[in-house]
């Protein structure tokens, strides 16, 4: 009998539809467009309304997913929702997402890996899979960064958006779908480069925190950006040595949004022409666990059966890796 594989079988996504461009951002912060756009790629992101939660825009993409896909709530037997902005601690994203599509049969629970939690939450639903123990999984990822995003921090705010995206994984016997992966961390050097300090257990939100905008993401930029290039290119690189794919046999590499710089020296490192590379950050900027789906959202019509695809990222964590994908439709 042939080996059990996880294959993607539909992809959906949301964006708000409320833009914030470069030239708003003139009147928030002292930036400007050139600048955003030459140090980034980004001309806009997306942005959701306040009184509306993260789960919102998933349930969007999910509700989408299983119409186009003609997917029954009761078939799914699998909720994973990777976001690091849940509507609120407990109960989570997934099984809210579960109540309002009415899917009874799953068992439903959050990862949270930041940028990389996508993958890691991929990665994590074909275990479920290849195991045997699950047929139809929904993987989601959404983040509503807007809301941990500080609007006085230029070297912040220009970066983050809100998006949602999904993909049904079902088991494959034809050799389609996932073929490999490395999921790394290095918490030694990445823990207080990219953070949120106050609104957890450690430090709850106070009046003082607030005042001191610690409940808002920070980072150290121009640090993580060199650890970004270096681990998404020597994961995509290990992946493909060891599955002998060349930058010729790739279709897309289809990175982690967080700057487009950061895609071009990772690409050019794998001498991978740009054309090879998804990229949706010019319209979305960094939706956090969402930039994934939403790439396979904007790229699926021009994605054919048996492509092959590396898919990489790098997050607060640090977390970081990679997965060779041959594309099932
Ligand atoms: O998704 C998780 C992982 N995250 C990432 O991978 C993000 C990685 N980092 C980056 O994308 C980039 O480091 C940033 C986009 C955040 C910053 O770009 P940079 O080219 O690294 O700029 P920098 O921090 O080195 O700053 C250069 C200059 C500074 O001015 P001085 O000190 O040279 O006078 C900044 O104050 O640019 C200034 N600057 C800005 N100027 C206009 C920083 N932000 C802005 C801004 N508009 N928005």
């Amino acid at each position: 009998m042939s080996k059990i594989q996880a294959a993607i079988t539909g992809v959906h996504g949301y964006v708000p539809e409320k833009i914030l461009s470069n030239k708003d951002l003139e009147s928030i912060v002292d930036t400007s467009d050139d600048w955003i756009t030459r140090r980034t790629g980004i001309k806009e992101r997306r942005i959701l309304a306040k009184d509306k939660p993260t789960s919102f825009m998933a349930i969007k993409a999910c509700e989408g997913l299983l119409s186009k896909t003609n997917t029954k709530p009761e078939e799914i037997d699998l909720v994973l929702c990777a976001t690091m902005t849940p509507d609120m601690l407990t109960p989570s994203v997934s099984n809210i997402i579960s109540k309002e599509l009415n899917i009874r049969n799953a068992f439903a629970f959050d990862i949270q890996a930041a940028c990389s939690g996508f993958l890691y939450t991929m990665i994590t639903a074909e275990k479920f899979i290849i195991s045997g123990q699950c047929k139809k999984v929904l993987v989601v990822g959404a983040d509503k960064m807007s809301y941990i995003t500080n609007y006085n921090d230029r070297t912040t705010c220009i970066l983050f958006g809100d998006g949602a995206g999904a993909i049904l994984m079902e088991p494959n016997l034809e050799g389609y779908g996932i073929k490999d992966s490395i999921l790394r961390s290095d918490s030694e050097h990445g823990l207080d480069l990219l953070k949120i300090e106050a609104g957890g257990s450690k430090n709850p939100c106070s009046h003082e925190t607030i005042d001191q905008e610690k409940h808002y993401i920070k980072q150290e930029g121009r640090n993580v950006y060199k650890y970004a290039v270096e681990e998404m290119f020597g994961a995509s690189k290990e992946i493909m040595n060891r599955n002998n794919i060349t930058s010729d046999d790739l279709a897309y590499l289809i990175p982690h949004q967080a700057n487009e710089r950061i895609l071009e020296s990772v690409a050019e490192k794998l001498k991978l022409p740009k054309e090879k590379v998804m990229i949706t950050i010019n319209k979305y900027g960094n939706t956090t666990a969402a930039t994934l789906p939403l790439c396979l959202w904007d790229y699926e019509s021009k994605l054919t059966k048996g492509d092959n695809l590396v898919f990489t990222v790098f997050g607060a964590g640090f977390t970081w890796g990679a997965a060779y994908v041959k594309w099932a439709y």
